[in-house]
């Protein structure tokens, strides 16, 4: 199938390089130029593994194009996917303006009948009739709409895509069912026709509720803190039960992304345009925002006020295996330590260039090794999980540390590896530890 892809952020160029990776023939099309000329150079503006691969293997074999000229691709393309970003505006609703105006481009450059145009960015509810009634504005000539969301996740972009749980194909057009099935039938059997609204709902609804087994979670771990519970033995035993299911619900600072923290305010603001008020979701919202500042205020309770002190950061990115910084709960946390007048070393495998551009705040010590990071710090905070902290014995950590404070904001270490130490060590919703030994939790809070 010949399809031209316009985007080429997480959601574009991922979905490109797998069409083209199942034999079809890809064109993706952005407008900036700079990204355009990496890629054709096998550059990738974005960390993903196993993506550079992808598009080297592809573009070799011919079936994987990257242009900025929108007019020819779409005359060639039988299908064209819209995957251009949805931003939040201030008030958090979803800024439709660059899919709005992609969607006009195309129209004006279609030149026959038939053309199927999909929609793979997140939209409000109702978008994909109002981009169905501007190309009508713009072109005479035949054409249908879909809304086919997307699930991928960053750091393991591919493999979702190429195999994902299900794909949802939202259409009125039986051209479009036919085409679209035709296209997604190698990945999976799991393929959900419904109407174009449902689809868009779909969407926010996934990324809603998972959202909210995030924060549900958060909360029970707060709560075990208090109770003497643990919450990974809690999340394990409710996992267990097939209507709750095991996934999302590792507790920690909380969500961030470019996805679970636009969408939740998107789907808030969707629900108030026809007057409903979306209270679980807001109270979910609120509790992720919160749950970064137990760092703080576990930092506080044990080092008391936090001016002059040196406190090790590890992690950057919003989750491992990904150099992307978007809403990552670091941010809050790293404001918060300097308004303390803290002292801040940070460290991240690949994304502290990021952060450091988007943080405006010349007063943090980037470092290069989480060794440099820790050395001679008052305590050390754990914000994302890579695999590379959790290798590093504790004793070497308890070397480096001025006092053996450790905060683990992610749960990455067990309480076996800290029974030889002499670590004082808090994470999110189990036992703390001192020197090996649990610390108890007195039976207070029983009336
Ligand atoms: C998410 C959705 O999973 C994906 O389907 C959608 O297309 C885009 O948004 P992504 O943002 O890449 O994907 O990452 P994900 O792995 O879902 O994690 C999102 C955030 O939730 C991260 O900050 C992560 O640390 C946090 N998280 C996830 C938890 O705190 N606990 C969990 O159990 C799972």
């Amino acid at each position: 199938m010949k399809i031209t892809v316009i985007g080429t952020g997480y959601v574009g160029l991922v979905s490109g390089v797998c069409f083209s990776e199942l034999g079809n023939d890809v064109t993706c099309v952005d407008h900036i130029e700079k990204k355009i000329e990496m890629l054709r150079n096998g550059e990738v503006p974005i960390y993903e593994p196993g993506l550079k691969e992808l598009i080297q293997k592809n573009t070799e074999a011919g079936r994987l194009v990257f242009t900025t000229d929108l007019t020819e691709p779409i005359q060639k393309a039988e299908m064209v996917i819209l995957a251009v970003g949805t931003p939040s505006l201030p008030n958090g609703e979803a800024n439709l303006s660059y899919i709005m105006a992609a969607a006009k481009e195309v129209a004006q450059a279609i030149n026959k009948n038939n053309m199927v145009i999909v929609t793979k960015s997140t939209v409000p509810v109702g978008t994909n009739e109002k981009i169905n009634n501007l190309i009508m504005e713009h072109t005479n000539f035949t054409f249908s709409i879909a809304s086919v969301p997307e699930f991928l996740r960053e750091g393991s972009a591919i493999k979702d895509t190429l195999h994902p749980d299900r794909i949802i194909i939202g259409t009125e057009s039986e051209i479009a069912k036919r085409k679209l099935t035709e296209l997604h039938r190698p990945l999976t059997d799991q393929i959900i026709i419904t109407d174009v609204r449902s689809a868009e709902m779909i969407k926010y609804a996934s990324n809603a509720f998972l959202a909210t087994k995030i924060s549900f979670i958060n909360e029970i771990a707060n709560i075990c803190e208090k109770v003497g519970a643990d919450v990974t033995k809690v999340a394990e035993g409710m996992g267990y039960d097939r209507r709750i299911g095991s996934s999302f619900l590792k507790a920690g600072i909380g969500y961030g992304g470019s996805c679970f923290p636009k969408d939740t305010q998107a789907l808030i603001q969707i629900a108030g345009h026809v007057d409903y008020d979306f209270k679980l979701l807001k109270s979910v919202v609120e509790v992720n925002n919160d749950q970064r500042f137990n760092i703080i205020r576990k930092l506080e309770s044990i080092l008391g006020n936090l001016q002059g002190k040196t406190i090790a950061i590890w992690g950057l990115s919003f989750k491992p295996e990904t150099d992307d910084v978007r809403d990552s709960p670091a941010f809050d946390i790293i404001h918060s330590l300097l308004d303390r007048h803290a002292k801040v070393r940070a460290y991240d495998p690949i994304a502290v260039k990021n952060f450091r551009s988007q943080l405006n705040r010349n007063e943090v010590h980037y470092c290069s090794s989480a060794e440099e990071a820790a050395l001679q710090a008052d305590a050390l905070c754990v914000l994302t999980e890579w695999n590379e902290f959790s290798e590093i014995p504790l004793l070497e950590i308890q070397e480096w540390l001025k006092r053996p404070i450790l905060i683990d904001g992610r749960n990455i270490y067990t309480e076996e590896e800290l029974l030889d130490t002499e670590l004082m060590y808090y994470s999110v919703g189990r036992p703390n530890m001192n020197k090996g030994v649990r610390e108890e939790v007195p039976l207070l809070f029983l009336k």
